[in-house]
């Protein structure tokens, strides 16, 4: 394992899609996330891989086993970013993956899988509003209506794909065979506090908390800021900061849950003219989708309520659905063992943040890694993890993809 060309390849990629005013923003399909994609396919490259891009735009590099017809270890994560993210959300699975490959071709290993390291297309979904594109196709659940999602500027997922040389109508040639994969083990930073609380460089993760986004779309009437009296008004922005904090009480409910409103906008958006549309976005996660559907039920229904006292029409449409998944009891044991191999103790915790894994519950069992993130802070300029500890994530990776692809 080679720490500093894992930290080197860690800085060089971030040189791309960095945004103007902090961090970085890396949109599916567009010309930053392609200058990541070289050059992340020239890295695989000098990793000895074999090199493709499928129909719907991941990135995979591959290594042949000797066992004839053997199904594939799946290993990697994603390159692009949330708006203003940091460098560590994504690229280090990938190039923690092409690190391990690059080392067993160094020392001449052999295994009996053929193993591949996968940049998934989209997993952010910060682009058309839904994310987890690649690994969706993948699994074989990426469907038509997906490619009709458009982006802020009206582009759909299947027009961009196009503009960037994809065939659109191709896209189900991204699906593989089950039979063909053995499983898909992730390295990733943890975006949370718990490693560090524990002092602790890596993490085994039990499970991944499902989002549901919902999209909000609360509708009342212009009008005069100085001419109309507040009796009189169907301000469709009061409503929605009514809901707004009625969905805060309902997620406090629940240890686990999280409910976000990211991404709000107001028209026509006057200083002195009443709010005639509101729309707003909420991610809403827990680890168990029966307390996930619990809250959406009470939020809905008393968002109803708030809009029919308020005299403004609700309209709530899903923009994605994930149902939370749980690693596979086998691949964590591997990783266990790995981390013995690393000197490092095997730490359980869930992972409230989505991955790709997600898409594959129906697909092949999964395992992730996690590695310690400086003071919890992720999707985020800000967001770090230490050179040693990217490194110990590389190496408990190595150890699984090992152990995974030699037993039979
Ligand atoms: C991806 O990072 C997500 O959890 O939204
Ligand atoms: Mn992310
Ligand atoms: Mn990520």
């Amino acid at each position: 394992m080679n720490k500093e060309r894992l930290w080197n390849r860690l800085h060089e990629l971030s040189q791309y899609g960095k945004d103007p005013i902090a961090g970085h923003t890396r949109f599916s399909f567009t010309k930053e996330e392609r200058m990541a994609k070289d050059l992340t396919a020239k890295y695989m490259l000098e990793a000895g891989l074999e090199v493709r891009e499928d129909a719907i735009g991941n990135l995979i590099g591959r290594r042949e086993g000797t066992m004839s017809g053997a199904p594939a270890v799946l290993i990697g994560s994603h390159l692009d970013s949330v708006p203003q993210g940091g460098m560590f959300d994504g690229p280090l699975g990938v190039l923690a993956g092409i690190e391990v490959l690059q080392s067993m071709n160094e020392r001449e290993i052999v295994t009996d899988h053929p193993i591949e390291v996968i940049a998934f297309t989209d997993e952010e979904g910060s682009r058309f509003q839904f994310g987890l594109i690649g690994s969706k196709a993948v699994a074989g659940v990426l469907t038509e209506e997906d490619l009709q999602r458009s982006d802020q500027n009206g582009i759909t997922l299947g027009q961009a794909m196009k503009e960037s040389g994809f065939d659109p109508l191709r896209f189900k040639e991204a699906a593989r065979d089950p039979k063909t994969v053995k499983g898909y083990v992730e390295v990733h930073i943890e975006q949370g506090k718990v490693l560090e609380t524990n002092n602790l460089p890596i993490g085994v993760v039990s499970g991944i908390a499902g989002p549901l986004w919902l999209n909000w779309k609360i509708k009342g009437e212009a009008g005069h800021a100085g001419a109309t009296p507040m009796q009189l008004r169907k301000d469709p922005l009061v409503a929605a900061a009514e809901i707004m904090q009625d969905i805060e009480e309902q997620s406090k409910k629940y240890k686990n849950a999280v409910a976000t409103v990211g991404k709000i906008s107001v028209k026509p958006a006057g200083v002195n003219v009443i709010p005639g549309e509101v729309e707003f976005t909420l991610d809403l996660r827990d680890i168990d989708e029966a307390v996930r559907d619990t809250i959406e039920k009470t939020i809905v229904t008393n968002a109803n309520k708030i809009c029919s006292k308020r005299k403004v029409e609700l309209e709530v449409t899903t923009l994605q659905r994930v149902a939370p998944v749980p690693c596979s009891p086998e691949i964590r044991q591997v990783i266990e063992h790995a981390c013995s191999q690393s000197g490092v103790k095997a730490y359980t915790l869930p992972s409230g943040a989505g991955h790709d894994g997600m898409q594959f519950k129906d697909f092949c069992p999964i395992g992730m890694i996690f590695v310690q993130s400086k003071d919890g802070i992720s999707h985020n300029p800000a967001e770090w993890s230490t050179k040693e500890d990217c490194a110990k994530g590389a190496e408990v990776l190595y150890h699984t993809v090992l152990g995974l692809a030699n037993s039979k």
